[in-house]
């Protein structure tokens, strides 16, 4: 059997995916990348923008037309746009025979088989006390240097703005002791760097009672063997506690580089986002960091054209950008989702306004992105090698410990060997749009 999946959306869902995969895996179902191919089909959804929401809609129109060549295949539906739809996606998308919530993923191999055996439709959605697949463990891709790992799932913070509490559920956190295990398993199995997931990380614990804190499971994760560098995503900004700060000085494996929503710079849009911080709050909490940690690399979700902003609130969002200096933002026109508060605001900013404000704030940053890459020429990095670079030519590829990619190449002599998974010390020479340019220094081994 072959088991075609497509993946919209976060990180999450990435992980999400590689669960499923590793589900079916042991059921004996290959991976295809052909969906012509396939005996069932995933589609991994994504709600948090109209947009990827679309997505879902096109992806049908191309696979449930490859039933009428194989009647055997099967069509499930999963992810967010699942779990707010249900049943009603079965009557809108004839053809489909599954649709499973986000907290049913360990579920899926049994809806398969209800539906190969009844040939009946099926939606299955309910939210549980904990969210099914959490402990489920993918086996990391041969030549992997990095893995995601869960630590907690949901969110209680119900921005005016979001959905994500609404098809996640509410938050839960994985027992810390499941979570070392998995990292265990990782670093035996090779990899060198694990990024810890959550929709809300700096919270993680708690809810239950006796559960160590996130700086505290970012201790015990440091402490494995055969694991290099500690990342994690997301925080918010409110949690962002000084027992977590302290924690990049005091982890040797804890990289200096740190996601940080703002989502806006006006406290009055901040107000109405339901985001409970301050752009003076925001900044204190990141000059506390880089007083610890100077060289840290911050990046950001920025949301523009949010009902009521008006041309001030957004000029205070590009000042926040000048003042915090982003490596990178990951930049939104507002997208209007169904059931949140937001939704029902007034004031709409037209589709007009929000392109021009998103082009103002994406130029803004370039400009301040490269001024951060070229900063770097001169500097010596420790660069982990993810692989072969993509332009070829010999050059490899991977990331500082800010996160930057660089794309080096080896001196031809002294000769040094460069392994996948290796950590080698390089010097940039050059700043391109998106990436730097290097090359190992003569001591560079691992
Ligand atoms: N419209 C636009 N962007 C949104 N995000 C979340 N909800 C919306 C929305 N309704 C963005 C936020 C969040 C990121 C994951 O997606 O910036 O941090
Ligand atoms: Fe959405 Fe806010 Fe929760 Fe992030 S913290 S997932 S933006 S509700």
């Amino acid at each position: 059997m072959k088991i075609f999946i497509e993946t919209y959306g976060c990180q999450m869902n990435v992980s999400d995916s590689g669960k499923i995969v590793q589900l079916f895996a042991d059921l004996n179902y290959q991976l295809t990348t052909e969906s012509r191919a396939a005996d069932l089909i995933i589609i991994n959804t994504c709600s948090v923008r109209e947009k990827p929401e679309l997505k879902l809609f096109s992806a049908l129109g191309r696979y449930i037309p490859l039933k009428r060549k194989r009647p055997e295949l099967v069509i499930a539906v999963g992810g967010c746009v699942a779990q707010q739809w249900g049943e009603q996606l079965l009557e809108r998308c004839p053809g489909l025979d599954i649709v499973f919530g986000t907290h049913q993923l360990d579920t899926l191999p049994e809806l398969v088989s209800s539906v190969r055996d009844s040939r009946k439709a099926v939606s299955s959605t309910a939210f549980r006390m904990a969210p099914g697949g959490l402990e489920v463990m993918a086996r990391p891709q041969p030549q992997a240097v990095s893995a995601m790992v869960t630590i907690m799932q949901g969110c209680d913070n119900f921005c005016s703005y979001c959905i994500v509490p609404h098809v996640r559920g509410r938050e839960y956190s994985r027992p810390s002791p499941a979570i070392i295990e998995e990292v265990s398993r990782l670093a035996d199995a090779g990899i060198k760097e694990v990024m810890l997931l959550g929709q809300n990380v700096n919270s993680y614990g708690l809810k239950e009672p006796g559960e160590i804190s996130f700086a505290q499971l970012l201790g015990r994760v440091n402490e494995i063997e055969g694991i290099e560098r500690i990342r994690f995503t997301t925080s918010h900004p409110k949690d962002m506690s000084d027992e977590l700060i302290a924690a990049f000085a005091s982890l040797s494996k804890l990289c200096p580089s740190l996601h940080l929503p703002l989502q806006a710079g006006s406290d009055t849009v901040l107000k109405r986002m339901g985001r409970r911080y301050t752009a003076a709050s925001y900044l204190e909490k990141v000059a506390k960091l880089r007083e610890i940690v100077p060289d840290v690399a911050l990046t950001t979700d920025i949301i523009v054209g949010f009902p009521g902003e008006s041309e001030d609130d957004f000029q205070q969002t590009l000042k926040m950008l000048e003042k915090v200096g982003y490596d990178q933002i990951y930049s939104f026109k507002y997208s209007s989702r169904p059931g949140t508060k937001a939704a029902d605001y007034e004031d709409m900013i037209s589709d007009d306004e929000k392109r021009e404000r998103l082009a103002r704030c994406q130029a803004l940053q370039d400009s301040i992105s490269q001024r951060l890459l070229k900063a770097q020429v001169g500097k010596v990095s420790e660069v982990l090698v993810t692989g072969p670079s993509k332009r070829g030519a010999g050059e490899w590829s991977g990331r500082t410990r800010e996160s930057r990619i660089v794309n080096f190449s080896k001196p031809s002599s002294p000769e040094v060997e460069i392994v996948v998974g290796g950590l080698y010390k390089v010097s940039i020479i050059k700043a391109l749009k998106h990436s730097l340019k290097g090359e190992v220094v003569a001591d560079g081994n691992p």
